[in-house]
């Protein structure tokens, strides 16, 4: 299966994929990463003509910016599209032009803690646990069907920043087991609920 992966930052989900399919442990193919930061740093994970970055101010609106990436993307002929570290918010169009291709890895235990700052709002919940979810993408944000959740301590001197890493640390091997489910084409989502086929 052919993987678009649309990242913001760092990239090391992206760089865990690219491991596995280094490894052999993953049956696909990052056919491009998509960026709404020219900067990022998961740009430079992949060749330069698997790489596309704009910057949204050099779009009229949200709309103008979401088209170019949705074209951009449809080009790649990805069979499923990961955000993986996208910290924009997709456009309802943009969403039912993908819809259930769409996949996101979200640092918390969905329902809890959409949005931003994850972390420090766990700690400041006082929740024990905290982690990570892949879940497929809807036009609410963070609110489509869990794929899967793991699951760490909130400990009681952790900071935002020693949290984000004891969650970053499982959001690898939770995106790749979640990733090998849908290259291997077991997994769809059908009215709001992962289905799995165990053939
Ligand atoms: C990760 O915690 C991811 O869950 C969140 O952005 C962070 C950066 O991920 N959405 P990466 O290192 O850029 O893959």
């Amino acid at each position: 299966p052919r993987l678009a992966v649309l990242a913001s930052g760092r990239g090391s989900n992206l760089q865990c994929l690219l491991d596995a399919i280094a490894a052999g442990q993953l049956d696909a193919r990052i056919v491009g990463v998509f960026s709404d930061k020219p900067a990022a740093a998961a740009l430079d994970k992949v060749a330069p003509e698997q790489r596309w970055a704009r910057s949204p101010k050099d779009f009229a609106d949200r709309e103008a910016f979401d088209d170019a990436l949705a074209d951009a993307l449809a080009a790649s002929q990805p069979d499923w599209i990961l955000c993986a570290g996208y910290m924009r918010i997709l456009g309802a169009h943009f969403v039912q032009r993908f819809n259930g291709r769409l996949i996101n890895i979200h640092p918390s235990l969905l329902p809890l803690h959409k949005g931003l700052h994850t972390h420090a709002q766990a700690i400041a919940g006082g929740h024990a646990e905290h982690g990570a979810s892949v879940h497929f993408v809807v036009p609410e944000l963070d609110a489509g069907a869990v794929i899967a959740q793991a699951r760490v301590p909130v400990l009681p001197d952790d900071s935002a920043e020693t949290l984000a890493k004891r969650v970053l640390a499982v959001e690898h091997p939770l995106l790749l087991a979640s990733v090998q489910l849908l290259a291997a084409g077991r997994l769809a989502e059908r009215g709001g609920v992962v289905q799995f086929d165990g053939q």
